[in-house]
């Protein structure tokens, strides 16, 4: 009997101090000690044996279970001094640095306009990028049979519905929402079924812009376009009107800022050619005008008492430019091998 334990106590004793982690540890300390185990039977027989075995018997067994439970302690504090040992901080490595994020280009250019334009008293407007044909069709005064409404410039829903091609919607749902005086602005993307090249894409990004109150001018369309110009393409940047059609503005313009890149020296039209400008001088920017009247109609506001300026002005072509990006496409590929670059 008394071998029996001693052999027992050797065995446990071995394992637990061969245990290889806590888990281990553990099953070890229910398999020798616990109550089901082979010490805890014979230490609960003890009482039927015969007077003269039962000292001898109950001291192996007092013995064997004092020199497991001393096993248990020493192991689990080695284990536990192997776990910190691992977990310590090697104070000599090199640091590791948090991923920290960048503004798209994109983004950029768009919050350095609007920081302009809220600086000339424009407040920022929202608007639905899958609108209807109303908001981005009919109440600026397209007809249906207008040929931007045409299949190949637009993506139309199943329902109807269409992604919105210009940002001249929110004009519609501003004005719908209250009466004059406004002065908003709205950047956001706008969709065409477009080919895709380096310069196009069916998705790009427009800020428009919206002022309507009692003497509005043409004046001050020009005035502000042109302080939008110096203050994101430089100082020295001056800016052309052209005439053009717009459904929804009448005059309508079309307006460039003269190239940043040859300061329009390279005109010359047999001369070399600015890759830039192309030779020209200018740079196409957007569209913009005086609200035609008829808009003034489907929103409820007296075109004999406002008048109102419009822009549109494409920002795709300005990060570009900024950032010397050659390819439209690059933009919305979300490549982090391009973003990370800005
Ligand atoms: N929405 C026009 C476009 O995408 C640009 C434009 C022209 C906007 C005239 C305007 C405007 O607000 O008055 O081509």
């Amino acid at each position: 009997m008394i071998e029996e334990i001693e052999q027992l106590q050797e065995e446990a004793v071995a394992a637990i101090q061969g245990a290889a982690d806590p888990v281990a540890l553990e099953e070890f300390r229910v398999r020798f000690t616990g109550r089901r185990s082979q010490l805890r039977t014979i230490m609960s027989g003890i009482g039927d044996l015969s007077e003269q075995e039962r000292p001898a018997v109950g001291q192996a067994a007092g013995r064997a279970r004092k020199a497991i439970d001393a096993a248990l302690h020493q192991r689990t504090r080695t284990l536990e001094e192997a776990g910190r040992e691992s977990s310590r901080i090697d104070v000599s490595l090199p640091g590791r640095r948090p991923m920290s994020g960048v503004l798209h280009p994109l983004t950029r250019v768009a919050e350095e306009l609007v920081t302009i334009l809220e600086g000339m008293g424009f407040t920022v407007a929202d608007g639905p990028e899958v609108d209807d044909e109303y908001h981005n069709f009919d109440a600026l005064n397209t007809p249906a049979d207008h040929p931007s409404r045409d299949l190949h410039d637009t993506f139309y829903l199943k329902d109807g519905r269409l992604l919105r091609t210009q940002t001249s919607t929110v004009q519609i749902r501003v004005m719908e929402s209250g009466p004059p005086p406004v002065r908003i602005i709205s950047p956001g993307r706008v969709y065409r079924r477009d080919t895709v090249d380096a310069t196009h894409h069916m998705v790009f990004h427009q800020i428009e812009g919206l002022y309507v109150d009692k003497g509005v001018s043409m004046g001050d369309l020009k005035a502000t376009l042109t302080a939008v110009g110096r203050r994101v393409m430089g100082e020295s940047t001056r800016i052309r009107l052209r005439p053009h059609f717009f459904p929804f503005t009448e005059p309508s313009v079309e307006y460039d800022f003269s190239c940043g890149l040859c300061s329009g020296a390279d005109s010359d039209p047999g001369g070399p050619t600015c890759r830039l400008c192309k030779g020209t001088g200018w740079i196409e920017i957007g569209g913009a005008g005086m609200v035609d009247p008829a808009v003034f109609e489907a929103v409820g506001y007296d075109p004999e008492v406002y008048t109102g300026f419009a822009f549109g002005l494409g920002f795709d072509r300005i990060s570009m430019i900024r950032h010397g990006i050659d390819d439209i496409r690059l933009f919305l590929e979300n490549d982090l091998r391009f973003t990370r670059q800005f």
